[in-house]
């Protein structure tokens, strides 16, 4: 939709009463997604009202994708990006494994890839972009929103599971994962309330809650992935910069050679735990 300079301005001047940093660009993203005046003043009201920009839309970017995000569902973070550059990486190393294992080279063998508590299955998407059709992409959610969103943003080339971890994963992969990738919630209880409202009112606490040191996820998570993981396989897990340490020793506790990455660009924080040996022959 088309708008003059003065209404454009309407809108940014009250999407800044409300406290929204970037107002222009919102308001230029609104009138964009808008195709009449009463839809576009639809949106700029559920705005202001206080609803994330990304459930407005419909879509957040997320690794240079346009992810579909319904309302009810986790809002893929900036920082996540780095969590799936790591995977991106690690996935493509499995590949060549895979490739070079077999006499002659088989190009054709697909590494296989799960993204745990999945949302929007925003991890699982930038990873299939960034590895056509070399993956076998399984994503799970507990959360039912989250599950019929990530089918949407998969499509065919993923399939989603709904359940708690790993409960909902066919046994078929067990042993067979190469890169198990979980950004599971990781907020301690207790910070919730010092969230955004953004997050803490129209984010299910179910997405954010990592229990009382925020790890009560990760440790179920770090406690199953040995079953799941082929030898060589790889756990990455996002968390905070001060729980990082903690999540480590969770990893190192369960077997897995552990790590911590970071980026500061992104301020983001990323544990990496490899299950002992190199998982070569295939055994699939
Ligand atoms: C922090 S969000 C991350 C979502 C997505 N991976 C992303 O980065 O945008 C955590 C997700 O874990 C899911 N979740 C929480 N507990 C779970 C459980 N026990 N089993 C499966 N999923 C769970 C939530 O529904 C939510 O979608």
């Amino acid at each position: 939709m088309s708008l003059s300079p003065h209404s454009e301005s309407v809108i940014v001047s009250r999407l800044r009463a409300v406290g929204c940093v970037f107002a222009e660009d919102e308001a230029r993203l609104l009138v964009a997604a808008a195709r009449t005046p009463a839809e576009l003043a639809a949106l700029v009201d559920r705005r202001v009202a206080g609803l994330p920009l990304e459930h407005v839309l419909g879509w957040a970017e997320f690794h240079g994708l346009r992810i579909a995000v319904d309302p009810g569902v986790f809002v893929p973070r900036r920082r996540t990006a780095f969590l799936a550059d790591r995977a991106i990486a690690l996935t493509r190393a499995a590949l060549t494994r895979i490739t070079l294992a077999r006499t002659p080279p088989a190009s054709h063998e697909r590494a296989v890839v799960v993204d745990l508590c999945c949302g929007s299955g925003a991890v699982g998407a930038a990873i299939l972009a960034a590895t056509p059709d070399r993956v076998e992409l399984h994503a799970a959610d507990i959360e039912p929103a989250a599950v019929r969103c990530a089918r949407r943003n998969l499509g065919a080339r993923g399939t989603v599971h709904e359940g708690d971890l790993y409960a909902p994963l066919p046994a078929t992969l067990r042993g067979r994962v190469d890169v198990l990738v979980a950004n599971a919630p990781y907020v301690p209880t207790d910070a919730i309330e010092l969230m955004p409202p953004e997050a803490r009112l129209h984010e299910p606490h179910v997405t954010l809650d990592g229990g009382a040191d925020g790890l009560d996820v990760q440790r179920r998570v770090a406690a199953g992935a040995g079953r799941w993981l082929a030898p060589g396989g790889h756990l990455l897990v996002e968390t905070g910069e001060h729980q990082a340490p903690a999540t480590l020793e969770l990893f190192t506790r369960h077997g897995l050679d552990s790590r911590i990455v970071t980026s500061d660009e992104l301020s983001a924080t990323v544990v990496i735990g490899t299950r002992p040996g190199d998982g070569s022959p295939r055994r699939r």
